[in-house]
């Protein structure tokens, strides 16, 4: 039985144009039950619904990536609002603030904010990117209480606690297996199992002994493994349940 969900990916990513379409048949031959690919722009959140219409198990969130945005992004809101509501767009995502690009910080909070509104109003999980900016973010997201899940989190145990109480999910990668891991480590110890799940953000952030090659679903299996490690549990305790909670935010449910 296939056991891995990957909670956010980028299929999209030109790291897999040359063989995408033997790869993601490969990849639900070997373990992966579903993967949720995240929109950073109308280009990529299009393509991404693309894949889904081309496989099963792939489905696909729909937004704007802080990263990504101008001033002319106000305009694109209508045209995420209308992809969200393809059957296979499951989420409003890749959203947030990244305080490490230069992206005017009040034109971030300003887009992440309406795409909040716009996840409230069309009764749809987030996929929440945070770097850098966790203060703002949790202030937003203690304002808004979206459900969802905070992607590749990289706050305090404090913080944490805090996300689990808005009734929100963790999404735990590769950097769990890195070598020079301390703060997740104690995160992942310190939060219930029930509020995690897994995730690659594929191409990048590929766990130990991949470290630093391209990503993909498959590799999962490592970071389930570590955290199954630091839980003291066993690892199809921490698929089964990340699966299963996977499935609840993003109401996906796929035949096996
Ligand atoms: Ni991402």
């Amino acid at each position: 039985m296939n056991l891995i969900f990957d909670t956010h990916s980028h299929y999209d990513d030109k790291a897999f144009h040359d063989d995408r379409d033997i790869l993601l048949p490969h990849i639900f031959e070997n373990g992966v039950y579903a993967v949720v690919n995240q929109g950073t722009d109308i280009a990529s959140s299009r393509f991404g619904i693309e894949l889904a219409e081309k496989y099963e198990r792939v489905f696909a969130a729909a937004g704007l990536h802080p990263e990504c945005l101008n001033e002319k992004s106000i305009n694109d809101l209508e045209e995420i609002k209308r992809l969200a509501t393809h059957p296979k767009v499951v989420a409003i995502g890749e959203i947030g603030l990244d305080y490490y690009y230069d992206v005017p910080r009040e034109l971030q909070k300003q887009i992440f904010t309406a795409q909040l509104d716009m996840a409230r109003e069309l009764d749809m999980p987030v996929n929440i990117h945070d770097r850098e900016a966790h203060g703002d973010m949790l202030q937003i997201l203690k304002e808004y209480t979206p459900k969802g899940i905070l992607h590749c989190f990289s706050g305090s145990i404090e913080m944490a606690r805090d996300i689990v109480g808005l009734g929100m999910y963790i999404g735990i990668g590769g950097v769990v297996t890195f070598k020079n891991a301390v703060k997740i480590v104690e995160v992942v110890r310190n939060t219930p199992l029930e509020r995690i799940v897994l995730e690659t953000d594929c191409p990048y952030l590929a766990p130990v002994p991949f470290r630093g090659k391209r990503n993909n679903s498959t590799y999962i299996e490592y970071t389930a493994q570590r955290i199954a490690e630091i839980k003291g549990i066993a690892v199809e305790r921490v698929l089964e349940t990340t699966k299963y909670n996977a499935e609840c935010v993003y109401n996906i449910n796929v035949k096996q």
